[in-house]
């Protein structure tokens, strides 16, 4: 294909990337950054908005000129995103037209149990034949044939929440090959801050793929769980990490942005690569972004960064200022990779001029504190390699995910301590609760921990403390390590809040 020419720019052996395209990649900087499309409701009533959604097989194209097969929420990648208000239901129906079964979770969604996509709660395809043996796993298992309406209450803050595949044993392959998607949350108090806004609101989903020649995705299996075939010894243990960066679904793309402040929306939804973000050049003094919000929603107030570390599931909600730069400067999104070198993401080519009408307040967002005292329970929970199944997988408590296993239950309404500890880097995700990290290392939360969380990225050896509000719903959830390999491979774990 024309126009395909250049060396692999992202990544090395020592980021640790397994697969590597077997085709010529693009060179950076020549594909429009991409928004993904708003998702127009099918019906508006006084109770809820309703949206459909068709999870099916689709051609894109992702590199230019170069064909290739995903599964799509409608059969986009990412899928579209839906825009909600805060406190107003949103129903969405997924229809199934994959040649698998399918579960949909609203990742960092206050959502009940039904409706919170269960690893064993199953959209089996329409049409389709897995019935036969589809409860295996979990006699409890509410499955659904062909589509389900998933009803989010959304009683929660303004936040950057995203939609994806969750089956049992299956997410990395699932998401890998496209199942993911934004939703956004708005609100009154978000509303009346004088944010940048309109174009200059710009969401960014990361991801890292490759490709074959064929232009289809490389993934190590087909649809095989990473840990069931018997006898393999898996290589890829640690993850799947791709030599392709897309931003929105684009390898290396480029903005055309002006020299006023923007909103960078970053979701980091790779199946297992970490980045640590920066401008190049940075701006003149430092502090290439000012931080406005977390993983769930604004922070109390700002905080200035040089740099940005994101690990997968992580949101961050950034202002970079593009007016400290003169017009004309090309400023490119780097992942620094720590030995001084830098991986291209995207570029923002400051065009023009432009009228600056936001600023960033020195107070945010209402934070409610959760401190110490308040909690009445203290658990704990070690993540590690392990066996399962008689090979190499990853544990909770040295234990692989078992869906029928109850490992902790919070009375509903209890504020609880929970105590991590990791062999290795690994962000750990809670449904239902939002967090607020209490320790890391034994010391203060870190320059990266303020605000409502719903994922924390553990390093290796170190403690983490999280607190967390178990409200909302009484039911069945899950908790995660969001490598999604690491997840296919055993470890996930269940709470209950009773
Ligand atoms: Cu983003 Cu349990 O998942
Ligand atoms: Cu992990």
């Amino acid at each position: 294909a024309a126009g395909l020419t250049g060396p692999r720019l992202f990544g090395s052996a020592a980021t640790g990337e397994l697969l590597t395209s077997e085709i010529p990649l693009p060179a950076p900087f020549q594909v429009p950054l991409p928004i993904p499309a708003v998702l127009a409701s099918v019906a508006r009533d006084a109770d809820a908005d309703r949206y459909e959604i068709v999870q099916r097989p689709a051609i894109v194209e992702i590199l230019p000129g170069v064909r290739t097969p995903i599964w799509g929420y409608q059969g986009t990648f990412p899928g579209p995103t839906i825009e909600s208000r805060s406190g107003r239901t949103t129903i969405v129906r997924h229809r199934n037209e994959l040649p698998v079964p399918t579960v949909v979770h609203l990742h960092g969604g206050r959502t009940p149990p039904e409706h919170d996509g269960y690893a064993t709660d199953l959209v089996l395809p329409a049409g389709g034949r897995y019935t036969a043996h589809a409860g295996k796993h979990d006699p409890d298992a509410r499955l659904s044939h062909g589509a389900r309406d998933y009803v989010y209450p959304l009683q929660q803050k303004a936040s950057l929440l995203w939609y994806h595949d969750h089956r049992m044993d299956f997410t990395g392959p699932a998401v890998y090959r496209g199942l993911a998607g934004l939703h956004v949350v708005r609100d009154d108090e978000e509303d009346a801050l004088p944010l940048p806004r309109g174009d200059r609101e710009l969401p960014l989903v990361l991801t890292d793929r490759a490709f074959a020649a064929d232009g289809s995705l490389r993934y190590p299996s087909v649809d095989q769980t990473l840990s069931s075939v018997p006898g393999v010894e898996e290589p890829y243990v640690e993850g799947v990490f791709g030599d392709v960066l897309l931003v929105n679904g684009a390898p290396w793309p480029v903005a055309e942005v002006s020299a006023t402040r923007h909103r960078l929306r970053i979701l980091n939804a790779s199946n297992a690569r970490r980045y640590d973000l920066a401008l190049d050049p940075p701006p003149p003094g430092g502090g290439s972004f000012t931080q406005i919000g977390s993983d769930q929603g604004l922070l109390a107030a700002p905080v200035v960064h040089d740099h940005v570390p994101i690990a997968p599931a992580e949101r961050y909600d950034l202002v970079a200022d593009f007016g400290r730069y003169p017009v004309g400067t090309e400023v490119t999104l780097v992942n620094r990779l720590g030995t001084g070198t830098m991986a291209h993401v995207m570029r923002f080519r400051i065009v023009r001029s432009g009228v600056e009408d936001s600023h960033i307040p020195d107070r945010l967002g209402e934070i409610e504190p959760l401190d110490r005292a308040r909690a009445t329970v203290v658990r704990d929970f070690s993540f590690r390699s392990g066996k399962v199944g008689g090979r190499h997988g990853w544990t909770i408590g040295g234990q692989p995910y078992s869906p029928t296993r109850m490992d902790a239950r919070p009375r509903l309404g209890d504020v609880e301590i929970w105590r991590f500890v990791a062999d290795l880097h690994h962000p750990i995700h809670l449904h239902l609760v939002h967090f607020h990290v209490l320790s890391r290392g034994g010391r203060e939360p870190g320059p990266y921990d303020a605000g409502r969380k719903d994922t924390v990225d553990l390093r290796p050896g170190e403690a983490v403390e999280v607190i967390a509000r178990f409200d909302g719903y009484r039911g069945r959830y899950t908790f995660h390590c969001h490598n999604a390999e690491h997840e296919d491979m055993g470890m996930m774990a269940n709470f209950e809040t009773t």
